[in-house]
């Protein structure tokens, strides 16, 4: 359980080894603020690799929270075409819209203010927090969860509320009291655990415990539980919904039309289509009836 673990031992063996063995990734040479926003967002759902040029391009065409706040909606769009859940692109504009309001349009250095803007919660507030300004509050997303899990061998659901809320609060005692040494950066123990959990104690049956900085004190790996961790037990099923697309075609255009500003996949524009999944003739006869030239 995850009370068995002294956290703060852990640090110093996770820094000498982060500090070795860490990749150069585009978002750790900056303590801008914005810079650090946007690659979180992008990373929620999105692999590296695949963020890198995304995070290039969209910088230099939005360079800075008043850019952003301005950006035509389409443009935006254009800019995240490919990145997928659009929600996140339009939070992004919210936010920016809100700090340029309320905030004299920088990111504000308090905790709960940035907890507060649109589409910010408490893990991409904490990456901010913690790597822009250092301040002494932990960022916890699922390779965390999964990382402690295991060192504590501690079997409750990380989709549940209960062992996020333990992990979190032990995690913001831990560094408020490593703070206390000014030779300490917050930002840079989450950032050492991110790249733990993304190159060393993997998801499945195969964390590489051999190169791992904590495998002595892990009590997953003395156990032999590691692959049973972390237990994720969903509470929701995923909605499967029918539609027939309408893929209307004239020489090289191609009929589209703009989605309801709400709900799925808000204000973006796609072929038509009807609910359910109709057959030929009842798709034609619909077409038909559009009258279209
Ligand atoms: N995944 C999410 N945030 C990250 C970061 N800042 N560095 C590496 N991987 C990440």
């Amino acid at each position: 359980m995850l009370n068995e673990i002294p956290i703060s031992r852990l640090i110093s063996p996770l820094k000498d080894w982060y500090d070795e063995n860490h990749r150069p990734l585009p978002w750790r040479d900056t303590k801008d603020p914005y810079r650090i926003w946007i690659s979180e967002v992008m990373l929620q759902q999105t692999r590296i690799e695949a963020v890198i040029p995304y995070y290039h391009r969209f910088l230099s065409e939005l360079p800075d929270i008043p850019s952003l706040a301005a950006c035509e909606d389409d443009r935006l769009m254009k800019l995240w075409e490919g990145l997928g859940y659009y929600s996140r692109a339009r939070n992004l504009k919210k936010a920016a819209i809100a700090m340029t309001e309320n905030h004299g349009g920088a990111m504000p250095r308090h905790y709960k203010e940035i907890l507060a803007l649109p589409g910010i919660g408490p893990y991409t507030a904490g990456a901010i927090a913690s790597f822009a300004f250092d301040l002494p509050v932990p960022a916890v997303d699922g390779n965390v969860l999964r990382i402690f899990a295991r060192v504590s061998d501690d079997h409750r659901n990380v989709l549940g509320t209960e062992l996020k809320n333990e992990l979190t609060q032990a995690l913001s005692d831990t560094l408020i009291q490593a703070s206390q040494n000014p030779d300490f950066s917050s930002g840079h123990f989450n950032q050492a655990l991110m790249e733990l959990g993304e190159r060393v104690c993997l998801p499945g049956g195969l964390p590489g415990c051999d190169t791992c900085p904590w495998a002595s004190d892990c009590l997953a790996k003395e156990r032999e539980t590691t692959p049973d961790l972390p237990v994720r037990i969903k509470k929701t099923t995923r909605r499967v919904e029918d539609h027939t697309i309408l893929v209307v075609i004239d020489g090289e255009t191609i009929l589209l039309h703009k989605r309801p500003k709400k709900g799925l996949l808000a204000g973006l524009y796609e072929p038509l289509n009807l609910p359910g999944s109709l057959e030929e003739a009842a798709a034609v006869d619909h077409i038909r009836r559009l009258n279209l030239d």
